[in-house]
């Protein structure tokens, strides 16, 4: 089965190939980062209607790469939530309007279950396993039951640890998103300068809070103003880096341990964070786990995880019609969409 699939729920616009779920036969990106670093953020506004401009040509691109017309799509995956609302609602609105004029079935896919599916682009590992996802706006520990049966065993109680990142990194005067830059200031400083906190939530040992990691960079970067002292950025960056290792690391050990399983997966764009990649796979040595993670390019925002995670939702019989809407939040083990809609 080849799939066509459809990702704008942010700041990227995406349109990907993909055959039985695993294969990638192309997947093309644009990118409108540089023009929300000018704002220090996403705009939302900006952000859909630079979706609305780019969608049909990088489809197009999309299935050119792949040597497919969209005669020879076998469904069109298509991220239908959680995300900004009216950026969702480009991706979602083009997707219904090609699987109406081709006659394709039409598949709504979870942001999130996407991300966890860019690991089956990368290796051949099947559920059931437990998975770390990590993004911008989610930090959760997700046992995957099934390719569409989810459990969250532990979430944040707070920011998402990419949100710290961006944030933490602002402060330290880098650009949006930051996570990028801090790792790569984080590998050149002393990860012991610092002592930052490392909060637990009591009676849960498997959530997270990372505000008052952020907090603890901000008041670093001001105390250091105030006493005309000059903060060391790169110190600053590695003592952050060692702190999330450190949380993640104790946290996902621990489930890992408490559930059985011997499977580990990294998930979201924050998995592809030198510093995590390195000490998950140190401690899953340690333990004899299996330490799968997505390839760089699919860490990020793409199409290609949709469209992986497309081809299970479809195998489920998980396909909507023509009253399929976008949701700005859903939770990853809910779906909200009517199977007996027709297109
Ligand atoms: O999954 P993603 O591309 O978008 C969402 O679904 O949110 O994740 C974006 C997040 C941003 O916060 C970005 O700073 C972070 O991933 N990120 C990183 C790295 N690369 C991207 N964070 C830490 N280290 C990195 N190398
Ligand atoms: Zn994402």
């Amino acid at each position: 089965m080849i799939i066509l699939g459809i990702e704008s729920s942010c700041d990227e616009t995406s349109a990907a190939v993909v055959r039985d779920g695993r294969e990638v036969l192309s997947n093309e990106v644009v990118s409108q980062v540089p023009e929300h670093r000018l704002y220090g953020g996403v705009v939302p506004e900006i952000a859909s209607r630079r979706h609305c401009e780019s969608i049909v040509s990088i489809t197009d691109l999309a299935l050119e790469h792949a040597g497919v017309t969209l005669d020879e799509i076998d469904g069109i995956a298509v991220t239908y939530a959680p995300g900004l609302i009216g950026a969702l609602l480009v991706g979602v609105n083009f997707a219904k309007s090609l699987a109406l004029a081709k006659q394709k079935p039409l598949i709504p896919v979870h942001h999130l279950r996407g991300h966890i599916a860019a690991n089956y682009l990368t290796s051949d590992i099947e559920p059931p396993f437990l998975c770390m996802v990590m993004s911008g706006g989610h930090t959760h520990i997700i046992e995957v039951r099934s390719y569409t049966d989810y459990r969250v065993i532990g979430r944040t109680r707070d920011d998402a640890v990419g949100e710290a990142y961006d944030k933490a990194g602002r402060a330290l005067g880098f650009c949006y998103p930051a996570g990028r830059e801090m790792d790569e200031a984080a590998s050149k400083g002393n990860p012991n300068a610092y002592h930052l906190p490392r909060p637990v939530v009591e009676g849960h040992p498997y959530d997270f809070s990372f505000s008052g990691l952020k907090t603890a960079i901000l008041n670093l970067v001001n105390q250091s103003k105030m006493k005309g002292t000059e903060l060391c950025i790169a110190d600053a960056a590695a003592s952050f880096q060692q702190t999330v290792c450190d949380v993640i690391a104790t946290r996902l050990m621990a489930a890992a341990e408490e559930t059985g399983y011997s499977n580990l997966v990294l998930a979201g764009g924050v998995s592809a964070n030198s510093g995590i990649r390195a000490r998950i796979e140190e401690e899953c040595q340690k333990r004899g786990i299996l330490l799968t993670m997505p390839k760089l390019c699919y860490c990020g925002d793409q199409a290609a995880m949709i469209a992986s995670q497309g081809y299970y939702e479809f195998l489920a019989g998980n396909t909507a019609g023509s009253n399929l809407n976008a949701t700005a939040s859903l939770p990853i083990t809910e779906a909200l969409f009517d199977k007996n809609c027709p297109m």
